[in-house]
């Protein structure tokens, strides 16, 4: 593979995303396949000091200054880590990536979609992922799995989340090519099942 492949694993807190992302990680690494595993926000150095902010600072955060604070780890995440490993030829899997920003930002709080949409583009260069996999998920399911304990995002009540996901699904639709929904309440396997499939008709 001269040029490599990049994955991206989205969906709601809780919807099991990062379950499925190591399962294919396995399999990949089992199948002599060269890959890197990374997430957004905060990858490493720089990128875990703006993701403590992002998921643990107590004080009031502007839902503009929320998105800006994604967008660097962003843009930082696609030029040292990201582009790097891709043109090594490298199969980038990443936990969350720009839909993230357009389902929590945009469709989540409310900033206007189009906006995101551009500075998206800036953040990554450019870049888009090959393939998308949206982990669709209720409400009710995914915080049950979040647990009590939540973190700044996760706090942000129901109604928040429904907008999260029905944004997701809105994605899938403009998108179909690039971004796969799966249901996400079925079991690991069958959930996996549906990842690799869709892995193997993108590696044809
Ligand atoms: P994390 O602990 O990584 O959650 P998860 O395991 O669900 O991925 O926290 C990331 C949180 O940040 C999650 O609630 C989603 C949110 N987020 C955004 O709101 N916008 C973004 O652009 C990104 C990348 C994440």
């Amino acid at each position: 593979m001269s040029k490599g492949l990049f994955i991206t694993f989205e969906g709601a807190d809780g919807c099991g995303k990062t379950t499925q992302l190591n399962l294919l990680r396995e399999y990949l690494q089992n199948n002599n396949f060269d890959v890197l595993v990374t997430r957004e926000p905060g990858a490493k150095g720089l990128g875990e000091k703006l993701r403590d902010i992002l998921l643990n600072y107590d004080g009031e955060v502007s839902n503009r200054c929320e998105s800006f604070l994604f967008l660097a780890d962003r843009a930082q995440h696609i030029d040292t880590i990201v582009k790097p490993a891709i043109e090594k030829g490298q199969i980038v899997l990443c936990d969350r990536h720009t839909d993230s920003t357009v389902a929590y930002q945009g469709y989540g709080r409310g900033i206007d979609i189009d906006q995101i949409n551009k500075l998206n583009n800036i953040a990554t260069d450019g870049l888009k992922p090959d393939l998308t996999f949206v982990f669709d998920i209720d409400i009710e399911t995914s915080m049950s799995r979040v647990g009590a304990e939540k973190d700044r995002m996760e706090s942000a009540g129901n109604e928040f989340f429904n907008r999260v996901r029905n944004g997701y699904l809105q994605i899938a639709k403009n998108e179909p090519q690039r971004v796969k929904v799966i249901d996400a309440t079925k079991s690991i396997d069958k959930v996996f099942e549906s990842v690799l499939k869709e892995f193997n008709i993108l590696a044809q």
